[in-house]
């Protein structure tokens, strides 16, 4: 008697619809953009002081959780959650970038006349916001594929300034804000990951010429 091998019927899996639409780069920009729509409220209705607020909070925030996630992929390497967002790390740098635009924007609209700009941006807890702009800068310009392929090891060593920056954001935080809890709550996880991802590297050093 002859036995008919077993012959799976069914196609190599396919990716759901719903999957192919969650795992698009578009849903991921609308998902970072929802933070905005309240905000451009304020912009339409010339509120520019209170959008100063929520801007300046979602810039630091997206560029505090685009740092955190090579720690967490250390530290969690099976989480498919933070390898998720791991392969989007460039869109959510590039977020934080667009946020402080729009945090530029209402500055600049609230102040309103040159000479007032220039009074308040020469201010030291202002010029360190700047300075992280100017840091932005260059990082969100050359997030894309071909500077990356352009750029090659120099690439990965501008990527390196975002630390600058986030100095420079936590101390002009630190200075403009009432409540310096909130400064010190949002970047609290990120300093402790960068201690772990200090700590093990030093470790690896240390095994190594040990
Ligand atoms: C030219 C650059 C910048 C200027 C002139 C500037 C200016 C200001 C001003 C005037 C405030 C005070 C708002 C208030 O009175 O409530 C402020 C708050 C703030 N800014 Fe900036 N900023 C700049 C860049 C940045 C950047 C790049 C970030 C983050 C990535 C940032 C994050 C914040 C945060 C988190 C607050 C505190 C919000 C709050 O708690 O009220 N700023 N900024």
């Amino acid at each position: 008697m002859s036995v008919t091998p077993y012959v799976s019927q069914s196609s190599p899996s396919k990716p759901s619809i719903v999957s192919r639409i969650w795992n698009a780069p578009p849903t991921f920009w609308l998902l970072l953009s929802l933070p905005a729509i309240p905000m451009l409220g304020g912009f339409l209705t010339g509120d520019y002081k209170h959008v100063l607020h929520p801007t300046g909070e979602f810039a630091a925030r997206f560029m505090i959780i685009s740092m955190m996630l090579t720690p967490l992929m250390m530290l969690f390497p099976k989480v498919h959650f933070i390898r998720w967002l791991m392969k989007r790390r460039r869109y959510i740098g590039v977020a934080a970038f667009a946020y402080a635009m729009l945090h530029v924007a209402a500055f600049l609209l609230k102040e309103a006349t040159l000479p007032k700009i220039l009074e308040e941006i020469l201010e030291f807890k202002n010029l360190l916001g700047l300075a992280a702009v100017l840091i932005f800068l260059p990082l969100a310009l050359t997030s894309n594929t071909l500077s990356l392929r352009a750029l090659g090891p120099m690439w990965k060593f501008m990527q390196r300034f975002v630390y600058v920056a986030a100095l420079a954001v936590l101390a002009h935080w630190l200075l403009v804000s009432k409540d310096m809890g909130a400064a010190i709550l949002h970047f609290a996880p990120l300093a402790l990951l960068e201690l772990y991802r200090i700590g093990r590297n030093f470790k690896w050093w240390s095994f190594r010429f040990a």
